[in-house]
């Protein structure tokens, strides 16, 4: 039985949002399941799906364009509680009578609703100060709301930013509750899921656990999977996954692409054997991978040959392993959205992930990829739930095309040594001074740089390496680190002195955005 049969759904209307995943994610948070679904889904279709309510998502289209995404107005007829997010408000409103027009000039970013009394005594509101900070990002917005219509909140340069219909349970939001700077947004959903559509939040990550292997099982019968390991969380929780689904029919493999760092190979090899009890096959393949890279300085080629050569090495080993049908992959939602998104959400390409953009049109697997959906939180409790140890699920995560996007210009074997070291050394103080967790992600990056430094009473002329802090939640934004400044001290220091060939080591004081967490 799927999870939708035996759990009440929130069904979840694509309207192209770029933040389409993240409303899904609010809903599971609160504890309820939710499903994403085409926009052109039929009223008859969800009044068969009874779900206990619907989100109408936003989108980049105007409701008013000939083109523009429309859903069945019957919708608005089947009793079911709805609520409209940006778009969603809009096509609410024009569907019911009202009038959406574009601003004057696109509103992006905070601002501060202000609810009416109207608004105060709304349950979706319940329990919200009078005036709180919510994210816009909108290029229209309602300008008449239906006689059917209530006002429930404004804000200085939206009047019309909270809606409900007086009738039925239809309420409509301006801004995006789903986007963490609105102070008050998941509050937002619960008082929707709970006061409104009546959920009684009996979701779990063990049922997404135990979904996705049934899932599995059922998408590959007698099949066989081999799937990438990597050595950081999302392979490894791919791979718990897999073993549970189809047990001995699993063969992980291991690309050894000489772009790891500091006796990883060595370290997934023992921690695999002490959890897994499936095939494990190593591919050697540092040579080949270096040689694809001699000369490259563009960083989306330097992804496009890694995941070709990725590709290559795993069908090398596959067709070793008899009748191999599928290839299952770590790929996680930052990965997709931030790899161009897919046809239903177009998003601008930001990096070819390699195991999302690099993959060949004539890729002989299918693939499975049971994280598509999930944000890197949520696969770590999806790892814990599926018995990982703390120490794996809770490791950093390491990009798929390794050290050559932290090796800025040509990736040379003295470079990549050089990172190593000195990568070694920032991680070791990290963990001494117990700041693992408070840290998401630490890494050290090789400058194409040199400059000048004194070292005894000699002249240097050497190379420069940045040290990378980030602190994040889901890996879609990210702050700079505020290291203590003993800390910072002991790692510049330790990697000039140990590091042969370091003269100076600089702290990357960059959020994202604008910039991304690897400096390729
Ligand atoms: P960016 O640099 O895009 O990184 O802000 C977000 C997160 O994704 C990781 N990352 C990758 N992971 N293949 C991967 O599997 C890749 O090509 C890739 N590029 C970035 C990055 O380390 C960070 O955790």
């Amino acid at each position: 039985m799927s999870l939708e049969q035996t759990h009440e759904t929130i069904l979840v209307l694509n309207f192209g949002t770029q933040y389409l995943q993240l409303i899904a994610r609010r809903i599971r948070e609160c504890r309820v399941f939710s499903k994403i679904v085409p926009h052109t889904i039929t009223a008859e279709e969800i009044r068969k799906a009874a779900p206990k309510g619907i989100v109408l998502s936003g989108g980049p289209k105007s409701v008013y364009d000939s083109d523009a995404f429309q859903c069945d107005p019957a919708i608005f007829e089947l009793g079911i509680p709805i609520l409209g997010i940006c778009y969603g408000l809009h096509l609410a409103a024009s569907a019911l009578g009202g009038k959406v027009i574009a601003t004057e000039e696109r509103e992006y970013g905070r601002a501060t609703l202000a609810l009416n009394d109207a608004g105060i005594d709304c349950p979706l509101f319940r329990g919200m100060p009078a005036n709180h900070q919510v994210w816009m990002s909108h290029g229209d917005h309602v300008a008449e709301i239906p006689d059917s219509f209530e006002l429930l909140a404004s804000s200085e340069s939206c009047p019309v930013c909270a809606v409900r219909y007086r009738t039925r349970p239809i309420f409509g939001v301006q801004f995006h509750p789903e986007v963490v700077h609105s102070t008050f947004g998941t509050p937002l959903f619960q008082n929707f899921l709970k006061e409104i559509c009546g959920c009684s939040f009996d979701w779990t990550m063990r049922d997404y656990a135990e979904q996705m292997i049934v899932e599995i099982r059922e998408r590959v019968g007698f099949g066989k999977v081999i799937c990438g390991l990597s050595g950081g969380v999302d392979s490894s929780v791919v791979a718990a996954l897999l073993a549970k689904a189809v047990g001995s029919r699993l063969s992980c493999i291991l690309v050894d692409n000489g772009l790891m760092r500091k006796g990883e190979v060595e370290s997934v090899e023992r921690e695999f054997s002490g959890h897994f009890k499936t095939d494990l096959h190593i591919v050697r393949a540092a040579e080949k991978f270096l040689g694809e890279l001699v000369g490259v300085i563009d960083p989306q080629e330097k992804r496009r040959r890694i995941g070709r050569e990725f590709i290559t090495a795993f069908s090398g080993e596959a067709s070793r392993i008899q009748d191999v049908k599928y290839l299952a992959q770590g790929t996680i939602y930052p990965d997709v959205i931030e790899s161009g998104g897919s046809a239903d959400a177009p998003a601008a390409t930001i990096k070819l992930h390699h195991n999302v953009g690099g993959l060949p049109d004539d890729l002989e697997f299918e693939l499975i990829e049971p994280l598509r959906d999930l944000f890197k939180d949520e696969v770590r409790q999806l790892g814990l739930e599926l018995g990982l140890p703390e120490s794996l699920v809770w490791r950093h995560p390491f990009p798929g095309p390794g050290l050559a996007v932290r090796c800025l210009g040509e990736v040379t074997p003295e470079r990549l040594a050089v990172i190593r070291e000195a990568d070694a050394i920032l991680l070791e103080e990290i963990r001494l001074a117990g700041l693992q967790r408070t840290i998401s992600q630490a890494f050290v990056v090789s400058l194409p740089v040199q400059s000048v430094g004194v070292m005894g009473d000699g002249r240097t002329y050497e190379n420069s390496v940045a040290v990378r802090c980030v602190t994040t939640d889901d890996f879609m934004t990210a702050d700079w680190t505020a290291m203590p400044d003993n800390v910072l001290r002991r790692i510049s220091t330790r990697i000039i002195n140990e590091v042969k060939g370091v003269n100076r080591v600089v702290y990357d004081v960059s959020s994202k955005p604008p910039a991304t967490i690897e400096w390729e």
